[in-house]
């Protein structure tokens, strides 16, 4: 457990800024970005951040500052890319079965395309023939991934041509002249296994000599990172190895040193990230004690959703010698347990002693968290702050009730 985010207590910030709210490191994200350049030290690496994972205007600056380019998935995180002053040519795009306006507009901006399927493949080569490069994103037909809604890459996967589909691939690229300069894959999140790197990377590269003017191999995002002590994660040393050489070997016959492109989300911002709430009520009924937060899964979905493990533990009393297993819950009109097993089942935690007032943190909240947050039970979108520099700076304010009625369009019933 930490009680303090460089040296600023976790009750701080949350008497500073209020409960519900998320609170980044920026020292740990710069750190994770170290560790993912040692691993590919040896080849001429691109990290392209996934920002679906936390796509606040601050951490993408960072992001940028720090050499760190950037993926996105949708027209508005293409525009919050580009407020936080990336360049289009710094800027992938990798939608998945969007209209082709969104394709034009990406393509226009001059970003980088993953084309996702066949139809789209075959409009960008109609339109554009030889005067724009792409990538394409294949569906390497590779299991991997925490678990089945986070995998990517299996044959019946939404994403990406499948590999078995090259003859229709090269048709299309044949017929229209294109100029694919990158092919792409991913396999899925939270993917401990070095193989599954390795086999979705050797299916890309035994393709990738059919192109002949590829310029980058593009492997995706996913590395597991650790939701508790002792925790099994990707080994990035093995795996940096491993697809290096593998890379580099390619290359070699290729007759090209290409750039090796990763995209990962999780593993450069999950850990810098807590999430503060306030303990409500702490209930204790015949069965077990319940400490309901001023939050729910409408904040902070992962448990709820993939019945994913974070670890909780009470930021306002560190004394070890009363600790009581905890059922943490929310305030949402349905069942929104945030301590889940390590087994996937909803459980208790052991945490020191809470009283009604204590500041709960949940560790893990820098991706897919507040990215995935919404309104619902009309609650309004936590507050969030970056520590940086040891300084704890807003970096969006915490919504009203004007953010929830909006666009609301009163009409006479
Ligand atoms: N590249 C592509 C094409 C992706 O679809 C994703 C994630 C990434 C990169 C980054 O993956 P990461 O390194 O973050 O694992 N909401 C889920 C995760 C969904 C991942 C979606 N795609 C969760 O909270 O576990």
């Amino acid at each position: 457990m930490y009680y303090n985010i460089q040296n600023i207590p976790l009750t701080d910030l949350a008497k500073q800024f209020g409960t519900p709210l998320y609170v980044y490191d920026a020292d740990k994200i710069i750190e994770k970005i170290a560790i993912l350049r040692d691993s590919f030290k040896n080849v001429n690496l691109k990290i392209k951040y996934a920002c679906k994972a936390n796509t606040n205007l601050s951490i993408l600056k960072l992001m940028r500052k720090h050499g760190v380019e950037i993926d996105v998935v949708s027209p508005e995180e293409l525009r919050l890319a580009m407020m936080a002053g990336f360049e289009g040519s710094q800027i992938t795009f990798t939608p998945s079965g969007v209209s082709f306006d969104e394709i034009e507009l990406a393509a226009e901006l001059g970003t980088r395309i993953n084309l996702d399927n066949l139809d789209v493949l075959e409009k960008f080569g109609k339109q554009y023939g030889n005067t724009k490069g792409a990538l394409i994103r294949l569906k390497p037909h590779v299991f991997g991934g925490g678990n089945e809604k986070i995998m990517t890459a299996h044959p019946e996967s939404k994403f990406g041509i499948s590999i078995h589909q090259k003859e229709e691939i090269l048709e299309i690229v044949n017929k229209y002249d294109m100029k694919i300069i990158g092919l792409h894959q991913h396999t899925g999140s939270d993917v401990k296994n070095a193989d599954a790197f390795t086999q979705a990377a050797t299916a890309i590269l035994d393709i990738a000599s059919n192109f002949k003017d590829l310029e980058i191999i593009d492997l995706g995002g996913g590395f597991k990172v650790p939701y508790k002590d002792g925790d099994s994660v990707t080994d990035m040393a093995e795996v940096g190895e491993v697809l290096s050489n593998a890379f580099l070997e390619f290359c070699k016959n290729y007759g090209r040193e290409l750039q090796l492109w990763f995209e990962p989300g999780k593993f450069l911002v999950s850990e810098a990230g807590t999430f503060l709430a306030t303990a409500n009520v702490v209930k204790t009924d015949p069965i077990k004690t319940f400490v309901g937060i001023n939050s729910g899964l409408n904040h902070l979905g992962r448990p709820m959703m993939y019945g994913a493990y974070h670890d909780i533990f009470n930021a306002s009393n560190q004394d070890e010698t009363e600790q009581n297993e905890y059922r943490v819950v929310g305030y949402i009109c349905e069942t929104d347990t945030f301590s889940w097993t390590p087994e996937g089942k909803q459980g208790e935690r052991l945490m020191n002693k809470v009283s009604a007032g204590d500041i709960i943190a949940i560790k893990n909240a820098g991706a897919y968290c507040f990215s995935m947050a919404s309104q619902y039970n009309s609650r309004l979108l936590p507050a969030e702050v970056l520590v940086i520099d040891g300084e704890a700076k807003l970096i969006r304010k915490r919504d009203t009730f004007d953010d929830i009625v909006r666009n609301l369009v009163s009409v006479e019933i």
